[in-house]
């Protein structure tokens, strides 16, 4: 009897010290890992940020913590995000491929591909297409003025009123690039929209919640039917979607004559009719769908985060509005160029995306290969968390880290400067490829709208919340505005 609880005793003690998490030799410090659980009792799930603050003043910038079994690096402030993203940028530009969000998208599309052939050449024929159809030209200018359009007619009806804008710029960012991807547009009612906005948004929220963090540290409980499943399900209903409208190009293409990025793709499928090319058309479906959700709460919640400030700082929204009439006088509308002449719109709308934090962790990364951060080794397929956070507001790199404030972005003379602190986008080989669409969304929309209206908080509002919703994109919590014509420009 005492025997074998003796050995059952030992088989325990036996199987704890082979299962303990170890770091390996010379990687980033952190919080001893539990054996199975990692570092997961040191993070509350609904909300690590405030975890991840006091493990950063324990440790320093790059510190590591466990996701269940798994080591990942944490890593900090604009020198080590440099070194990392930037100069060893082919080493630290893979993607993990077995957390939650690979699942979602079963590996194909762009934004979660692995560091390879197959994602080089669908980032650069991205890059391209977007470029052909009008990136810098004016075609893509006119689209976007086109949707701003819709947005002003929705605004007009409201008048005197007060509005929730949310769904309204959500569709709005949904249909610019939907007109990039597909060639068409869709009414703000349409279930369509409804659908798709709806399932970004959610999955925007789900990929880095608390399940999506159980799922990660945990691969025993992936097939139990836990809440994570809804975003399988939002996924699965996005690519049936999606794959109704290829099947439609497929059916009124004219080879040679593209109308949008998914004729583009096709023709490159024809061209490329040889095995072993990367180019096919389950990865058409999921790639067009990665960029629509890449282009579309990011560029939402960046506008909303905009109007939030906008309305609260109403002497900064006049003082944009007082540049605007000055440089656009007599002008029909706003051009992208008209950026150039306007360095106070520039400096808020950069402080802006700098305050709104939009993609706060970025996407995460994986290195290629063993490599080494600010003295550390790193060992190849490391998780590794981006922290643009730390450098948005970093001490030492901005005038007013901690305020709302576009002097951050403007020099003595008044001039727009754009310090290197400012990555919203990321930056390397991974770094975000909408930013010339986005920086053209940002500007022309909020130009436009804060010609023709007057935003206002309205005055049963109470205090505004600038604390936003947690989540793969940060969002502002919902508010009302209300809406005045502005006179006569
Ligand atoms: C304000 C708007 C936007 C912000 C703040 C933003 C931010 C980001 C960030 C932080 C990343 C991760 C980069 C990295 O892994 O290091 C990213 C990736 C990406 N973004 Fe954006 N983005 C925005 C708009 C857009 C738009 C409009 C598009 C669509 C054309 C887009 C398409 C992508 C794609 C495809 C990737 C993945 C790139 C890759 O893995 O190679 N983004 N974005
Ligand atoms: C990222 O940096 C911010 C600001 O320094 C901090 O509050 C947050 O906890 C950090 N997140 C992680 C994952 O280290
Ligand atoms: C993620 O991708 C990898 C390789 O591409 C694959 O083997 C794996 O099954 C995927 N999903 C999960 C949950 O690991």
């Amino acid at each position: 009897m005492f025997a074998s609880i003796l050995l059952l005793g030992l088989c325990v003690v036996f199987i704890i010290v082979q299962l303990k998490s170890r770091r390996p030799k010379n990687f980033p410090p952190g919080p001893a890992p539990l054996p199975i659980l990692g570092n997961i009792l040191h993070l509350s799930l609904e909300n690590p940020l405030k975890d991840f603050e006091r493990l950063r003043k324990s440790y320093g910038n790059v510190y590591s913590v466990f996701l269940g079994p798994k080591a990942a690096v944490v890593i900090n402030g604009l020198k080590a995000m440099k070194e990392a993203i930037v100069t060893k940028g082919s080493d630290f530009a893979g993607r993990p491929q077995d957390l939650f969000i690979n699942e979602t998208t079963r590996r194909k599309g762009v934004i979660l591909a692995d560091y390879g052939t197959s994602w080089k050449e669908h980032r650069r024929f991205a890059l391209m297409t977007l470029k052909n159809f009008g990136l810098g030209k004016n075609s893509m200018e006119e689209r976007i003025h086109g949707e701003i359009q819709y947005i002003i007619d929705a605004l007009e009806k409201s008048i005197g009123q007060t509005i929730s804008p949310q769904l309204m710029f959500h569709n709005a960012a949904s249909n610019i690039i939907c007109q990039v991807l597909f060639g068409k547009r869709y009414e703000y009612e349409d279930e369509f929209i409804k659908v798709i906005v709806q399932c970004f948004t959610e999955n925007a929220k789900i990929a880095n919640g608390p399940w999506a963090m159980l799922y990660d540290s945990f691969p025993i409980i992936r097939s139990l039917p836990l809440p994570f499943n809804k975003a399988f399900k939002n996924v699965e209903t996005c690519q049936k979607l999606a794959i109704n409208l290829v099947n439609e190009h497929k059916n009124t293409r004219v080879p040679g004559e593209p109308r949008d990025f998914v004729d583009c793709y096709l023709d490159r499928m024809d061209k490329e009719k040889e095995d072993g090319s990367t180019f096919s058309e389950a990865q058409l479906t999921m790639y067009a769908l990665d960029l629509h959700f890449a282009g579309t709460d990011t560029t939402s919640n960046t506008i909303l985060t905009g109007f939030l400030y906008l309305m609260t700082y109403p002497h900064i929204q006049e003082r944009c509005q007082q540049e605007i009439d000055e440089v656009l006088e007599g002008k029909a509308q706003a051009s992208f160029d008209d950026r150039l002449n306007m360095p106070y719109m520039q400096a808020v709308i950069h402080e802006v995306q700098r305050i709104a934090n939009t993609v706060p962790l970025s996407v995460f990364h994986c290195t290629t290969k063993d490599t080494e951060l600010m003295g550390y080794s790193i060992p190849r397929g490391t998780l590794i968390i981006p922290n643009l956070t730390s450098v948005l507001n970093e001490e030492g790199q901005w005038k007013a880290p901690n305020e709302f404030n576009p002097e951050n972005f403007l020099n003595d003379q008044g001039a727009f400067v754009k310090p290197e602190a400012f990555m919203p986008f990321s930056a390397g080989p991974r770094m975000c490829l909408g930013e010339g669409l986005a920086r053209m969304e940002l500007f022309l929309i909020l130009v436009t709208l804060l010609r023709k209206f007057k935003f206002i908080w309205p005055e049963d509002a109470g205090e505004p919340d600038y604390n936003p919703v947690y989540g793969v994109t940060l969002t502002p919590k919902p508010y009302h505005m209300k809406i005045q014509l502005r006179a006569a420009q």
